[in-house]
This record gives C-alpha cells, sequence and structure tokens, in this order.
C-alpha cells in the first residue's frame, strides 16, 4: 500500500477539519468524498476551491452571522472542480471504490453505527467521529461488527493524542509523577452549541444527550488518566436556559453534574454548562496521592502542584505543536497518523473500540441516572 487513500462521508463541519488535516500528511490522499445534502458539497467545493477565502468569511462574526454566511457559500454554485477528488451523494457508490484504503465518517451521531457497518463490510478502515453511538443496542451491534472484521475501526476521541493529555497521561501513570490517582474532575463551561444541518445536535433522539455527543470525550480522557474504566455513574441535570434557540427548542440538558467511580476505586466529576458566559478554559484535572496536575485545553498548558512544593510547575505542552492550527488544535492531525499506523502495522488503535464503548456507555448512563431521579447507573 502506498498512501493511504481516504474518503470522507459528510463533508460540512467536522469532515472539511478532517480534509484539512489529511492534505497535511503526505502518507495519505482523500480521492473521494460522500454527503447527501447537495449544498453542504458544494460548500466543500468552494472550500476547495479557496480554503481561505471561505475561512476567513466565517471568522470572528457571531454565531448568526455565521450561519448566514455559510448559507450564502452553501447556495452559491461553486465554480467547477478538475482536481483528483470524486464527489458522490450516496457514501454506499463511494464505498464501491476497489482503490479507497479508508473512510472518515463525519455525519450527524445517530447515523456513525449504519455507515461504520458499510464501510467495515465494504473491507474499509473506518475512522468514524465521535460518539460511537447513541444508544446501548447500537453500540452492541458495532461491538460485534468491529470484533468480527479484520480491518481497523478508530474512534474520533482526538483529545487523547493532543500532547497536554499524551503528557499528562505518560507523568501520571507511567513516571507516578503525583501518585496514586484518587480523584479527577473536569469543567466545561461554554456557550451553546453552533448550528448544524438539520440542527441535529439540539435532538437527544438524534444525539443520545449532550453527556453522550459533547462530554464522551472528557470521560473518557478521565477514565484514561486514571487509568481505569468506570463502575458507577450518577448524575443531576436540568434544562433551564438553552430552550429556544436557532427557531427550534431543544430537548436536551444544557447543564449538570456527573459523578463516576472507577473500578480502580478513583472519583470522578464533570461539570457541564452550555450557557456560559465566561471564558474559563476546559480542563482536567487529576489529583494523586502527592500532587495534582491541571492541563488546560486551549492553552495546551499543565499545571503540576506537588504536596509540600511551594512552586507549581508549568509545562508548555503545546510548545512545539506545528499542527495546533488544524482542527482541534491538532489532535485530529495526531489522530490520523495513529489510524494510518494501525493501518500499516495492525496494531489496536488507542483510541479502539474498547475506549469508544466506555466513553458511550458512561454518556448514556448519565443521560439515564439524571432522566431517573439521579438513581446510580452500574456499568
Ligand atoms: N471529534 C470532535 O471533537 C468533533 C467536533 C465536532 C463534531 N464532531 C462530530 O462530527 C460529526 C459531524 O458533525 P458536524 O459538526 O460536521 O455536523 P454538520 O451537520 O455540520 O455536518 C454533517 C454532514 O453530514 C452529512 N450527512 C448526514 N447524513 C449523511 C449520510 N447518510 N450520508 C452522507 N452524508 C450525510 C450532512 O449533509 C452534513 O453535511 C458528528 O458526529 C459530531 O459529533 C466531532
Amino acid at each position: 500500500m502506498d498512501t493511504i487513500k481516504y474518503g470522507i462521508i459528510g463533508v460540512r463541519g467536522m469532515g472539511s477539519g478532517h480534509y484539512r488535516c489529511l492534505e497535511a500528511i503526505p502518507d495519505a490522499e482523500v480521492i473521494a468524498v460522500a454527503d447527501n445534502r447537495p449544498e453542504s458539497l458544494n460548500l466543500f467545493q468552494h472550500r476547495l476551491h479557496d480554503w481561505d477565502a471561505v475561512a476567513d468569511s466565517l471568522k470572528g462574526v457571531g454565531h448568526e452571522a455565521r450561519a448566514a454566511r455559510q448559507e450564502e457559500w452553501e447556495t452559491t454554485p461553486a465554480p467547477p472542480y478538475n482536481g483528483p477528488i470524486t464527489f458522490f451523494s450516496d457514501y454506499r457508490e463511494m464505498l464501491d471504490l476497489d482503490d479507497l484504503d479508508a473512510v472518515v465518517v463525519a455525519t450527524p451521531d445517530c447515523t456513525h453505527v449504519e455507515i461504520v457497518l458499510d464501510g467495515l463490510a465494504a473491507g474499509k478502515h473506518v475512522l468514524s467521529e465521535k460518539p460511537a453511538a447513541t444508544t446501548v443496542k447500537q453500540l452492541s451491534t458495532l461491538e460485534a461488527a468491529v470484533a468480527k472484521s479484520d480491518r481497523t475501526y478508530q474512534v474520533g476521541l482526538e483529545c487523547r493524542y493532543l500532547p497536554t493529555y499524551r503528557t499528562m497521561r505518560r507523568m501520571i501513570i507511567e513516571e507516578n509523577a503525583i501518585g496514586r490517582p484518587v480523584m479527577t474532575w473536569c469543567l466545561e463551561f461554554r456557550g451553546p452549541f453552533l448550528r448544524k444541518v438539520d440542527n441535529w445536535i439540539m435532538s437527544q433522539e438524534k444525539t443520545g444527550g449532550v453527556f453522550v455527543e459533547k462530554t464522551c470525550h472528557f470521560f473518557d480522557l478521565m477514565a484514561w488518566l486514571v487509568d481505569s474504566v468506570p463502575k458507577t455513574v450518577t448524575a443531576v441535570a436540568g434544562q433551564d436556559v438553552v430552550k429556544e434557540i436557532y427557531g427550534i427548542k431543544p430537548d436536551i440538558f444544557d447543564n449538570g453534574w456527573v459523578t463516576i467511580e472507577y473500578e480502580n476505586g478513583a472519583r470522578g466529576m464533570l461539570g457541564l454548562c452550555m450557557f456560559g458566559a465566561g471564558r474559563k478554559p476546559l480542563s482536567i484535572t487529576v489529583l494523586g496521592e502527592d500532587g495534582q496536575m491541571e492541563g488546560l485545553f486551549g492553552p495546551q498548558k499543565i499545571e503540576v502542584a506537588k504536596r509540600g512544593v511551594p512552586q507549581m510547575e508549568v509545562i508548555e505542552a503545546g510548545a512545539d505543536n506545528e499542527h495546533a492550527h488544524l482542527s482541534h488544535g491538532g489532535g485530529v492531525y495526531f489522530e490520523h497518523l495513529a489510524f494510518i499506523d494501525s493501518i500499516r502495522t495492525g496494531r489496536t488503535p488507542l483510541t479502539d473500540i474498547e475506549t469508544a464503548k466506555w466513553s458511550t456507555l458512561v454518556g448514556l448512563a448519565a443521560e439515564e441516572s439524571a432522566r431517573n431521579s439521579s438513581t446510580p447507573v452500574s456499568l
């Protein structure tokens, strides 16, 4: 196999981010894209014509102006495209291409499992966006299909590949820098979701809920950083502020707290707010017997405090990250390097089906607990 030949399914938001990362990898080549919405393909064609023009026009404006400009790009016919990428409106036809090695699935959450199954059945390696699935039933179907397949399945939990969290994991687990991990917590205080096609992201049914759609990333990181698997999940949550937005009435929680007990005795807590007005960066902390370590997503920094040591150490984990300008601080670029390595060597990916499973199960359990008077859910 020379370069890995990719197809991308769903090329609007995240699919475009994947494309930009793949462009930066000499070992990868995107030969096809598929999207069942002509406007999304048209927008992608504009991007291929002049990526910067589209990006610049969407930068630094509010939600509404951004959505209006995006719609303009989507509906204004793009200049003709004569490059090497073939466009498909039906991804199944794209999967018939013999020279396609791998596909990226970047469609709405509830569609992932069906498309992944089709991709594996067609003999393609699959990198599926998170969450792996939106229901327990879908998850079981996915697990069975991955177990049966000899192709690589990797889930798009790209945070694990970021220098900040890779460094934290190495320091905590391999170097015992803060002693045995006892507690972990994550705070994400942000504004509402941006608009999506049909605003699927505001629908409980299409996402499995906000704790599945959004915080599966952090449930994964927390378990990885304390080196355990979740055992019990309890949650309180509500919809208090984001009750009407973009002309629709979302039915998802907009704030809540989730507590997790891990098999190894560690305890975790996650706070999510979807109407935050401040600029508090997303952070994940692990507290060990001997100290504490906080990883800040935006600044790509780690703050380490050790018991009995007055000065805090600050590690600029992102300092050598030349790909930080790419999707999600370069996390998506790094996840593709890992995916390609797995395709070439047959090694199990770091974010494999087990990782996919646990990150989704905690989210589903949090949704269940919060909707059931905070009854603890055992996994
Ligand atoms: N890993 C991350 O950090 C991260 C960040 C953002 C989004 N995502 C994930 O990426 C996925 C896509 O999100 P988005 O923001 O790009 O959404 P989006 O609504 O902007 O784009 C989804 C695209 O998929 C297309 N699509 C839907 N069904 C399809 C089908 N059956 N066949 C082909 N195309 C289809 C739509 O037409 C649309 O163009 C979601 O699962 C989301 O959770 C992940």
